[in-house]
């Protein structure tokens, strides 16, 4: 009987080679051609994934215009910038949201280390993909099951792992989203009768559950309290031991408080990324300043 192995990486190319779905189940395959690792060190930082020149089209409307930008293993990145220039739609390359719509186009590369490939390349598996890197939405979208089910999910989809793996993985998740103390015992209640700031947690859980390598916030506190904010900003520090995050907010404090580095996009391109502190304190461009000092957005 095969041992339980919960997390080897899932192979991302749809043609690895192991792409039969008995084998797609089974969680202990490798990829038959493994890439040569390169992961290219930066000082004392290690790069996890880096866009190149990354063009976005929905359609004909040009979303994305040529965005490079390295982002940090174990480092919070914040995408800030107005309305509709381009952070979701960034932030969905890196999962392959957009695959899920007719007429989306990438152009350019987002390399994903150490494996180096090209997540929007041809030839990647969207689902491996969405395994790996992982999305928490604006508005909390729990499955319309248990609270245990919905932390099961993934686990499921995966395969191959027996009742008990499961009970210790989700407790491990939900303990990872700070929710396991309030929700123990009401394990098998609707994921609907937590509050909005513990299902957020809750869908961060799920998140967890299928240890993703980077997970990716699309202004997840945008519609809770102050408290709950705070919360998810915290445990969000704390996951970054663990992983990497990328989170779009359109909360300045949030992002001077809880990320490394900042992005800030305008009209489809990147304008600035630098250092948190460095960004907000001296920023290099004068359409920074005027944002950040809220001037327009
Ligand atoms: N599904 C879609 N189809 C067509 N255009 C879209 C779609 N989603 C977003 N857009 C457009 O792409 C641009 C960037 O949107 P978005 O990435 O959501 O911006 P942000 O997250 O910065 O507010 C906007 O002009 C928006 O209208
Ligand atoms: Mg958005």
């Amino acid at each position: 009987m095969a041992t339980q192995t919960p997390n080897p990486p899932l192979p991302l190319r749809q043609n690895a080679g192991v792409d039969t779905p008995r084998q797609r189940n089974n969680d202990s395959v490798t990829p038959a051609q493994t890439p040569e690792p390169t992961p290219p060190p930066a000082g004392d930082l290690t790069l996890k994934a880096e866009a190149k020149n990354l063009h976005f089209h929905y359609g004909k409307y040009q979303a994305l215009k040529g965005v490079s930008l390295p982002i940090y293993k174990n480092r919070i990145t914040a995408l800030i910038g107005p309305s509709g220039c381009g952070k979701s739609t960034f932030l969905r390359c890196f999962n392959r949201m957009h695959d899920l719509y007719p007429n989306s186009r990438y152009q350019g590369d987002i390399r994903l280390y150490p494996d180096d490939i090209n997540l929007v390349g041809p030839g990647i598996d969207p689902i491996a993909v969405r395994m790996r890197i992982s999305m928490v939405f604006q508005k909390p979208n729990p499955f319309p099951k248990s609270i245990y089910e919905n932390v099961a999910f993934s686990l499921r989809l995966r395969g191959g792992a027996s009742r008990s793996t499961i009970d210790a993985e989700v407790e491990k998740a939900l303990r990872g989203a700070a929710l396991w103390d309030e929700c123990k015992d009401r394990l098998h209640e609707p994921a609907n009768k937590l509050s909005g700031g513990q299902q957020q947690r809750l869908c961060i859980a799920r998140s967890l559950a299928s240890h993703p390598e980077i997970i990716l916030f699309d202004e997840p506190t945008s519609a809770l309290d102050p408290k709950a904010t705070r919360r998810i900003e915290e445990l969000a520090t704390d996951l970054k031991s663990r992983m990497t995050i990328i989170i779009v907010t359109h909360n300045m404090q949030q992002a001077a408080r809880m990320s490394d580095y900042t992005a800030f996009m305008y009209l489809g391109e990147l304008v600035e990324f630098g250092p948190t502190p460095r960004v907000f304190q001296t920023p290099a461009k004068q359409l920074t300043d005027e944002y950040i000092s809220g001037r327009f957005g």
